[in-house]
Order: C-alpha cells, then sequence, then structure tokens
C-alpha cells in the first residue's frame, strides 16, 4: 500500500493575448479541483446513484503546485502535434506532472500523453479557457484537467473507445456503445447496463461528471507500483 500519492505539478502558460495569461488564482483553483476530485472531496459526489455506490473511491492521489512559467509567444493557437511542448519542454518528467495551459484550436479542450510515452513530450495540455471560472462553458470547471491526468496516470474513456465489446480494461465500470454528451438523464442504457456516465473518463459536461471507480483507482496507481514514481506499465 503505497497510501497517498503525492505528484508535483509544472504549469507552462503560453500566451498570446492576456485572457490566455490566466492568473495565478485560476491556476491554483485548477489544482485544487485535480485535489478534490482525486480525493473524492468533490462537493457533487454525493450525486453518484446507488447502482454505483459501492465503486465510487478516494484515489488517494494529490497533487501540489511546484511551478508556474509563463511564456509570451505570438503564435495565436496551437495543436495536438506536441508543438508547444517542443517549444516548452517538460521539465523533470520523471518526477512532475507537466501541464501546459495554451488556446488549443479546433475545439479540442485538452490531451494527454499515456505512461510509457517519450520522456520529452510527457504530460497534459489544456485549453487555457477550460481552467475554472474560464470561459469554455459548459466545460469551465477544470474537469477537463481532471479527465487528461485520468490519461495520463493510465485511464482509458469508459466506452473503451469502440462499441459494447471494447474494453477500458477496467472491470467496474460497466461496458458503453460510446461516449456521452451534455448532462444525460439517469439510467443511460447501453450495452444492457447503465452507463456510468457521471465518470470522469466519460465526455459529458464538467459540471455532470463526479466520480472515479474502484477499479480505475486501482490501475492509476499499479503504475507507481515499481519504484514509487509514474512508469510504464
Ligand atoms: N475530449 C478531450 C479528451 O478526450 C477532453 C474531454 C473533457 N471533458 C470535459 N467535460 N471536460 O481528452
Ligand atoms: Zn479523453
Ligand atoms: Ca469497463
Amino acid at each position: 500500500n503505497l497510501g497517498v500519492i503525492n505528484i508535483p505539478v509544472y504549469v507552462h502558460v503560453v500566451y498570446s493575448n492576456s485572457a490566455e495569461n490566466v492568473s495565478d488564482q485560476q491556476i491554483n483553483s485548477q489544482i485544487a479541483v485535480l485535489n478534490e476530485d482525486f480525493r473524492a472531496t468533490n462537493n457533487d459526489l454525493n450525486q453518484v446513484p446507488s447502482e454505483f455506490s459501492s465503486v465510487v473511491t478516494d484515489s488517494e492521489i494529490n497533487f501540489t503546485l511546484d511551478g508556474v512559467f509563463r511564456h509570451a509567444n505570438p503564435q495565436t493557437s496551437w495543436g495536438t502535434n506536441d508543438a508547444v511542448k517542443n517549444e516548452y519542454p517538460p521539465i523533470t518528467p520523471e518526477t512532475h506532472l507537466n501541464i501546459w495551459v495554451c488556446n488549443l484550436g479546433g475545439g479540442i479542450l485538452g490531451y494527454a500523453q499515456f505512461p510509457g510515452g517519450p520522456s520529452n513530450t510527457d504530460g497534459v495540455v489544456l485549453l487555457y479557457s477550460s481552467l475554472p471560472g474560464g470561459s469554455a462553458a459548459p466545460y469551465n470547471e477544470g474537469r477537463t484537467a481532471t479527465h487528461e491526468v485520468g490519461h495520463y496516470l493510465n485511464l482509458r474513456h469508459i466506452w473503451g473507445d469502440g462499441r459494447c465489446n471494447r474494453d477500458d480494461f477496467v472491470a467496474d465500470t460497466p461496458e458503453s456503445d460510446g461516449p456521452n454528451y451534455g448532462c444525460p438523464s439517469y439510467p443511460t442504457v447501453n450495452c444492457r447496463s447503465t452507463d456510468m456516465t457521471m465518470n470522469y473518463m466519460d465526455y459529458v459536461n464538467d459540471a455532470c461528471m463526479y466520480m472515479f471507480s474502484e477499479g480505475q483507482k486501482e490501475r492509476m496507481r499499479a503504475i507507481f507500483q515499481s519504484g514509487g514514481s509514474r512508469s510504464a506499465m
């Protein structure tokens, strides 16, 4: 048992205008949202339906902000081709979660690298306006970060990126046919079981996702078993 795992975080703010240059206060509230969600202290946890109350869990993963690096750059939007990471490389990705905050184009909220990828692109990229209080409603409560850090810690989408018979490698997230959007009513049934639409690894609105499952906790924590720091399985 590893107890509570602490992950130190570096944030790289890459901006072409003052709106993209998010405040320290917004970054602090983003870290607070990560801590609430990964420690199951989020105040909407009580919305989990009783069908799933036995698997809802405290992941016992904690985040501490170790530094914020601000970079003015004339580029007005970035893609998922890692150009922003090449411009501003991750700092000690062996020990730190690196988060780039910038203007992602094409309606992208964020993207992440799974464990085991190249160290020079390791980390999470977030749309600046997805931070808590940002302008990307209904995706402005900081849960894009929760979702992307889930990927960074080896979680797949709960529908397994396929139809009913595709797996997210987590037994207690029911099979699902594809992403759910908006704020689904309960129960939303696909593949002859109730979808866990309120899971952070679905595609619903920030206000409508509020849990990780026990199986997801185990999958995330497994990557820390060998030696304590995040590594490929
Ligand atoms: N589409 C992105 C991904 O697959 C992020 C989805 C985030 N959803 C949200 N409600 N903030 O990684
Ligand atoms: Zn995703
Ligand atoms: Ca599953």
